[in-house]
C-alpha cells in the first residue's frame, strides 16, 4: 500500500504508518480508496469497470505516486440474490457460482492493471466474523432491534420471497418489472408489498403476507445526524450524488430490515435465526471496514486499521455506480454513526452515471461482447482504460458505441500520444546513435514546451485531486498534442542536415516531454507508461517514480531501447466481414489415419477428429507429406464445405494448405490449441457450396499469418486460435496464395 520510493530510495520499512515523512515538504495524506463490490454472479461488463475499478485505480495510483498513504480495498460480493438466481438457472450449488465469478473478477481486474491492496470477498471467514461482531455491537447499542414483520410468502413453492424474488409494478414510476427491494427504472427503494401486483419470480403466483421475525436497523434515529452531515463541507461532491441523497433525506428515513429469510449469506449470530441471513447490502458495505482490518492483519498489525478509520484527517473515497448511491451516502454512514460516532465517514462518493450498452452489443456475436473477459482478450488493457476515462459518464449517461471506442483509440491515444513519442524515439534512435542527444542552447520554442510540461502536469494533478479524471486525462493528452506541434515546428528531419546541434536539442526536449508523459500518464495507462519508460532507457518500474519527478529532465547519453509503437490501431469488422465470417466453420482437427486413395496416385483419404466427431476427407498432398508426417498432426479443417465425390470417394470438408511454386504446406494451429477450437467463422454455419467457397482465397500475410480474403479484398478474415494466429508449414512467406 504505501508507495515504495523510486529507484534506490527504498522506504523505511520500520517507519510507523502514521509517522511517514512528508514528501517534498508536503504533508502526506491518508487515503482509503473503497471500490464497490461486484456481485459474483456474472462476468462484469465495461460499464462496471468504468464506474468502479478503473477510476479507483487511476486515483489510487496518482496518490501513491504523490507519496500519500494509500490503501485500496474491495472484493467480490458473494452473497446477494443475483448469485442465487444464477445458481438456480444453472442448477449448480450457489457457492460454486460465487467462487467461479470471484476467480474471474480477480483475473480480469489484474489483467486491467487495477491494483487493489486487497481484492477480497465477502465469503471470507474474517469478514463473516467481523460482520457478526458489528451486528451484535449494534444490537447492544439498541440500534438493531427485533420485530415481527409481514413478508411475502410463496405458497406454491413454500418459501419466503427475498427482494429480487418478488416482481411488481413500481408505484412511483409505473415500471412493470420493479424488484421487491428496488425499482431498476427510477431507483426508488421498496418493500415488496408496496409494489402493485406483486408476484413470485419463480412461480409467477401472487405471494401471501406471512409473519416473520427479523432484526431492524434503526435508520430513523440517524435522519437528523445525516442531514447535518450532508449539510456540511460537501461542495466537492458531484452534484447528482448530493441531490439524490438530499431528496432521500427529505422523504424521511424508515427503519430497515437487516435480515432476510434466506439460506445464502452470513448467519445471524442469534439463536432462533438459523434459517435467516444478514441482508447482503448491510454486510457488503461493512466490507470496506473489514477489508481494511484484514489488510492490516495480513501485514502483522492487527490494530493498524484504526489509523484509517479513526484519524479524522483520513479521507475515504468511494467509487461506485449511481445505482449504489443510497447505500453509500445514507445506509453506510448511518451504520458507521451507529457503531461509533468517532469512525470516519465518507469524504467523497464518486458515483458515475451509466454507460448504456444495448443488449445487442452486450451479448452480440462471438466477436462483439463488451464483457470484460471478451474485451481483455481482444484489446490492450490500456486501450480499454483510455476509453473508460476519456468517455467516463461523470455527469450524464452515455451510450457505448464501437465506432467511438475505435475512434478514440485511433485518433487520440494512437495518433496523438503514441505518434508523438514514437516519432521522437525513432528519430533520435536513428540519427543520434541510439541515445538521448545533448541539449544545447534553448530557443523560445524549446522553452515553451518545457513550460508546457510543467503547466500540463499541474493541471492534470489539480483535476486528479478533485477526481475529475476525464479532464485530467484530457490535459495529459494535450501535452502530447503540444509535443507533436513542437516536433512539426522543429522539423528535425530538415534540421539534422542544417544544424545537427540544434536538432539534438530539439530531440532532447521532445524526449524530455515523452519522459514526462510516461509519468503523468502512469496512473491512467500503466502498461504503456512502463513500455515508454523502458524505451527511454530506464530499467526501473515507472510505478515507483514520484509524481514530482515528471518535471525532471531526461539524461543526455542515456541509451534508448526503441521497440514497436506504443499502441495498435483498432480495426472494427465491417458488416460485410461479419457476414462473410458467418459462412465459415473452420476448426482445429487431428489426423487420426491416412490411407491411399484406391483410384488416384496423388490423393490420400484422411480420417480426422474435429472434436465433435470424425470425418473422412480426400486430400491432394501425397507428394508433399508422408503418412507418418500426417498422423497425429493438428490441422485447420473446413467443416461445412459441401461434400463432394473425388474419384469415387466422398470427401467431407477440407484440410487447409498453402502452396508456392516449390512446396505445399499445411495451415497449422498452435500446438496447444485443443481439438475442436474454432479458428474461423461460427460453429454450425450452414453448408458452404464449392462455388461460394471459391470466392475466397487463403493468403499468407505479414509475419506468416493466414487470412481468407474476399474477392474485393475488403473482407479479410484472420484464422486465429484465441489470440494466436495460424501459420503455414514449411515457412511459406508473405504473399503466398494458398488453397
Ligand atoms: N454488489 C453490488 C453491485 O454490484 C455493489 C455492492 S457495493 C457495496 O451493485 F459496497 F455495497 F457492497
Ligand atoms: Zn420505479
Amino acid at each position: 500500500m504505501i508507495s515504495e520510493r523510486g529507484d534506490g530510495r527504498p522506504r523505511d520499512a520500520a517507519n510507523p504508518l502514521n509517522e511517514l515523512p512528508a514528501v517534498g515538504g508536503r504533508i502526506m495524506a491518508k487515503i482509503l480508496v473503497c471500490v464497490a463490490w461486484p456481485y459474483a454472479s456474472a462476468p462484469r461488463h465495461l460499464g462496471h469497470a468504468i464506474s468502479t475499478f478503473i477510476p479507483a485505480d487511476v486515483f489510487a495510483r496518482y496518490h501513491r505516486m504523490k507519496g500519500d498513504e494509500v490503501l485500496m480495498v474491495g472484493g467480490s460480493d458473494m452473497h446477494g440474490t443475483p448469485t442465487m438466481v444464477r445458481a438456480e438457472e444453472e442448477k449448480v450449488p450457489v457457492q460454486e457460482v460465487a467462487e467461479r465469478f470471484h476467480a474471474l473478477h480477480t483475473k480480469n481486474i489484474e489483467q486491467l492493471g487495477v491494483k487493489y491492496d486487497l481484492y477480497w470477498n465477502t465469503a471470507a471467514e474474517d469478514h463473516k466474523t467481523w460482520v457478526q461482531e458489528l451486528f451484535l455491537d449494534l444490537q447492544q447499542k439498541a440500534n438493531v432491534y427485533e420485530a415481527t414483520m409481514v413478508s411475502p410468502f410463496c405458497t406454491t413453492g413454500n418459501h419466503f420471497l427475498p427482494d429480487r424474488y418478488v416482481e411488481g409494478t413500481c408505484p412511483n414510476c409505473g415500471f412493470e418489472r420493479a424488484r421487491g427491494d428496488q425499482c431498476d427504472s427510477c431507483g426508488h427503494l421498496w418493500d415488496p408489498f408496496e409494489l402493485k401486483d406483486p408476484r413470485c419470480r419463480i412461480h409467477g403466483t401472487a405471494p401471501v403476507p406471512r409473519e416473520t421475525k427479523h432484526f431492524f436497523f434503526r435508520l430513523s434515529a440517524f435522519e437528523e445526524p445525516l442531514k447535518a452531515w450532508i449539510a456540511s463541507d460537501k461542495e466537492h461532491w458531484r452534484h447528482h450524488v448530493l441531490t439524490f441523497t438530499r431528496s432521500w433525506l427529505q422523504e424521511g428515513l424508515k427503519d430497515r430490515a437487516m435480515t432476510r429469510d434466506l439460506d445464502w449469506g452470513i448467519e445471524v449470530p442469534v439463536p432462533g435465526y438459523e434459517t435467516k441471513r444478514i441482508y447482503v447490502w448491510f454486510e457488503a458495505v461493512m466490507g470496506y471496514l473489514t477489508a481494511t482490518k484484514e489488510w492490516f492483519k495480513l501485514h502483522g498489525k492487527p490494530d493498524g486499521w484504526k489509523d484509517f478509520w479513526y484519524d479524522p484527517k483520513a479521507k475515504h473515497y468511494y467509487f461506485i455506480g449511481k445505482d449504489n448511491i443510497v447505500f453509500h451516502s445514507i445506509m453506510w454512514p448511518a451504520i458507521l454513526m451507529a457503531a461509533d460516532p468517532k469512525l470516519v465517514l465518507p469524504y467523497d462518493i464518486v458515483a458515475t452515471q451509466f454507460l448504456n450498452i444495448s443488449g445487442e452489443k452486450m451479448s452480440g456475436g462471438r466477436r462483439k461482447g463488451v464483457w470484460l473477459p471478451d474485451l481483455l482478450e481482444r484489446f490492450d488493457p490500456d486501450q480499454i482504460r483510455y476509453y473508460a476515462v476519456a468517455t467516463m459518464p461523470e455527469a450524464k449517461d452515455t451510450d457505448f458505441e464501437w465506432e467511438d471506442f475505435a475512434q478514440r483509440n485511433n485518433s487520440e491515444l494512437l495518433a496523438v500520444y503514441g505518434n508523438f513519442v514514437h516519432r521522437a524515439l525513432t528519430f533520435a534512435d536513428k540519427n543520434f546513435n541510439h541515445e538521448v542527444p545533448e541539449a544545447g542552447y534553448l530557443d523560445a520554442t524549446d522553452k515553451a514546451l518545457i513550460r508546457a510540461i510543467e503547466e500540463q502536469w499541474k493541471r492534470v494533478g489539480q483535476n486528479l485531486e478533485y477526481v475529475h479524471l476525464k479532464d485530467g486525462l484530457r490535459e495529459a493528452i494535450q501535452l502530447a498534442r503540444l509535443g507533436n506541434q513542437y516536433f512539426d515546428q522543429k522539423a528535425p528531419w530538415e534540421l539534422v542536415k542544417k544544424d545537427r546541434a540544434a536538432c539534438g536539442t530539439a530531440l532532447h526536449v521532445a524526449l524530455r516531454a515523452a519522459r514526462s508523459l510516461a509519468l503523468i500518464l502512469a496512473p491512467f495507462l500503466p502498461f504503456s507508461s512502463q513500455r515508454l519508460w523502458n524505451a527511454l532507457g530506464y530499467d526501473s518500474e515507472v510505478h515507483v517514480q514520484t509524481w514530482d519527478e515528471a518535471l525532471e529532465d531526461v539524461p543526455a547519453g542515456q541509451k534508448l531501447r526503441v521497440g514497436r509503437p506504443l499502441f495498435t490501431k483498432i480495426e472494427l469488422e465491417t458488416p460485410e466481414a461479419e457476414a462473410a465470417d458467418a459462412r465459415f466453420d473452420v476448426r482445429v482437427a487431428e489426423i487420426l489415419d491416412v490411407k491411399d486413395h484406391p483410384n488416384a496416385d496423388k490423393l490420400y483419404i484422411l480420417t480426422v477428429d474435429y472434436g465433435a466427431g470424425t470425418r473422412d476427407i480426400v486430400s491432394g498432398i501425397k507428394n508433399d507429406y508422408t503418412p507418418d508426417q500426417l498422423r497425429g498432426r493438428k490441422i485447420a479443417y473446413l467443416l461445412n464445405l459441401q461434400p463432394a465425390k473425388l474419384r469415387g470417394v466422398e470427401s467431407h470438408g477440407m484440410l487447409l494448405a498453402g502452396e508456392d511454386e516449390h512446396v505445399v504446406g499445411l495451415v497449422l494451429p498452435p500446438e496447444d490449441a485443443p481439438i475442436g477450437t474454432q479458428v474461423l467463422g461460427v460453429a454450425g454455419a450452414s453448408e458452404l457450396p464449392f462455388a461460394e467457397f471459391q470466392k475466397y482465397k487463403l493468403r499468407v500475410g505479414e509475419e506468416g499469418r493466414v487470412y481468407f480474403l474476399g474477392h474485393n479484398e475488403e473482407v479479410r478474415l484472420p484464422l486465429k486460435a484465441g489470440d494466436a494466429f495460424l501459420k503455414v508449414d514449411k515457412g511459406l512467406k508473405e504473399g503466398t496464395w494458398v488453397h
